[in-house]
């Protein structure tokens, strides 16, 4: 660990306060070409009986890079991992079953699930060796996730989670979408089938021989955690992936698709746009849909958020390129239009029912802030068991997110609305800007028990940006 200054002085040097939200790491090979490859999209999930999935976590090899292979952890051995496609109300039961080396914790992210299929961090599936995880809660090999899945239509995404090494593992492949379907959004007549997209966007670096390049100080994740004192920062790759594919290109028709946008990176924010110009129409937010579209130039969307956009491919001729760009810092996939198309779908004026914010109950602060050289909560890092908040099932509350540096901030279980900010809908991840303060109102429903906030730069969340709170 590093002296606090010295990380100070890391920080600054790196231009915090700008745009920055990570350290930015080298690629060990020469990068591939852009658009060169063809987007591919993960297979969906398939139930071995109804409502029951079993998925097995365990090493594949798959070409990311031309030329060479990278050895990646899956769910089923894919990443990203298979897509479930499911409906609200409907629950499912998913068997994790863990044939990694390093133990592993399943989140639905964004979910409204039961404590204890939420997947804590303390809460862990056992793999092949057995490392220490002083206090865990440890499950042999599998576990069952019950997800009763009551809650609105949304793009969600399943990640790991395990105490201490959720950037690496997350980094090594372990992410999936997962989507909720509902009769509301079915009625609207939005674009589907081919015309609907699930993009996973994420950065990668890679070693000389095709494999991730990530600067754990234990490559094997079994003993010590965290990384390099130069990456406290967050670790940003230098090779665009969107579902695993470097910088893919994608047909498209000269009509309007639906494109499912999340960012699964550790640490990189993306301020998404498009060339040679024109606008996304948002329909959704981490949450499900917002109640009126909305017209968005760019999108700037940090590690856990996810933005549900209409794109209309009519309003360009037939055979340009139309490329999905990030202003920060260089691109990330393009379309190309190759032929006019008949379009069905609509887009409502009005998306779903508003849905007003209760009256607060309570009002809580947390400090999002480096102490002492680790990144902490209201100035303690993360004990696990010490819960710092009980709000009652049922009620809405407003926290209040202070920090001093970029903290994308999720809340477990609860939803919320961004209070005095250009978000709109509900969200379960906000992106906290330095020395900014947010404001959300918070709602708890669906289940009592322990869950969790914390910071969604992965980086940060392995070194103890991370409280448990408790819905009572
Ligand atoms: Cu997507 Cu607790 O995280
Ligand atoms: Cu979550
Ligand atoms: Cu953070």
């Amino acid at each position: 660990m590093i002296s606090r200054r010295g990380f100070l002085a890391l920080l600054l040097a790196s231009g915090c306060g700008v745009e920055v939200s990570g350290e930015r790491l080298t690629s060990g090979l020469p990068l591939p070409p852009k658009f060169a490859r063809p987007l591919t999209l993960p297979k969906t999930a398939r139930p071995t009986s109804p409502g029951r999935y079993v998925v097995t976590q365990r090493p594949a090899r798959m070409e990311i890079i031309p030329g060479t292979t990278t050895e990646i952890w899956g769910y089923d051995g894919t990443f990203p991992g298979p897509t479930f496609d499911l409906r609200r109300g409907e629950q499912a039961v998913v068997t994790i079953r863990n044939d990694l080396t390093v133990p592993t914790s399943t989140h639905l992210h964004g979910g409204v699930t039961p404590a204890d299929s939420d997947g804590h961090p303390m809460d862990l599936v056992v793999g092949t060796v057995r490392p220490h995880h002083a206090g865990a809660t440890l499950h042999e090999r599998t576990k069952d996730y019950v997800y009763p899945l009551d809650q609105r239509a949304a793009t969600l995404w399943y990640h790991d989670h395990r105490m201490d090494f959720t950037g690496p593992q997350v980094y090594k492949g372990l992410a999936g979408f997962f989507l909720i379907r509902d009769d509301e959004e079915e009625k609207l007549g939005l674009p589907s089938g081919d015309r609907e997209l699930p993009l996973m966007i994420c950065d990668r670096s890679f070693e000389p021989d095709g494999s991730f390049r990530y600067p754990a100080l234990d490559p094997t994740l079994l003993l010590r955690h965290g990384v390099r004192p130069e990456f406290m920062e967050g670790v940003v790759g230098e090779v665009v992936l969107v579902n695993g594919v470097p910088w893919p290109h994608h047909e498209v028709e000269a009509v309007r698709y639906r494109l499912r946008l999340l960012n699964a990176s550790n640490a990189r924010r993306y301020r998404l746009a498009l060339r040679p110009g024109g606008a996304f129409t948002q329909i959704g937010s981490d949450q499900g849909l917002l109640e009126r579209p909305l017209t968005r130039d760019t999108i700037t969307i940090a590690p856990g958020e996810r933005y549900d956009v209409i794109v209309d491919f009519a309003r360009y001729p037939v055979g340009s390129h139309v490329t999905l760009t990030d202003l920060l810092s260089g691109d990330v996939m393009r379309f190309t239009v190759t032929r006019r198309g008949r379009d069905d779908s609509r887009v409502p004026a009005r998306l779903t029912n508003p849905q007003p914010v209760d009256n607060p109950v309570a009002r809580r602060t947390f400090d999002f802030r480096v102490r002492d050289g680790v990144w902490a909560i209201n100035g303690s890092p993360y004990l696990p068991g010490r819960s710092v908040a009980a709000p009652r099932l049922g009620t809405t509350e407003i926290w209040r997110f202070v920090s001093d540096f970029h903290h994308p901030v999720h809340v477990h279980l609860g939803r919320f609305r961004v209070l005095g900010r250009e978000e709109q809908g509900w969200k379960d991840t906000v992106d906290v800007r330095p020395y900014e303060t947010v404001e959300v109102a918070v709602r708890f429903d669906g289940y009592r028990g322990r869950y969790m906030l914390h910071c969604h730069n992965l980086e940060h969340e392995d070194m103890a940006m991370m409280t448990d709170f408790d819905v009572v």
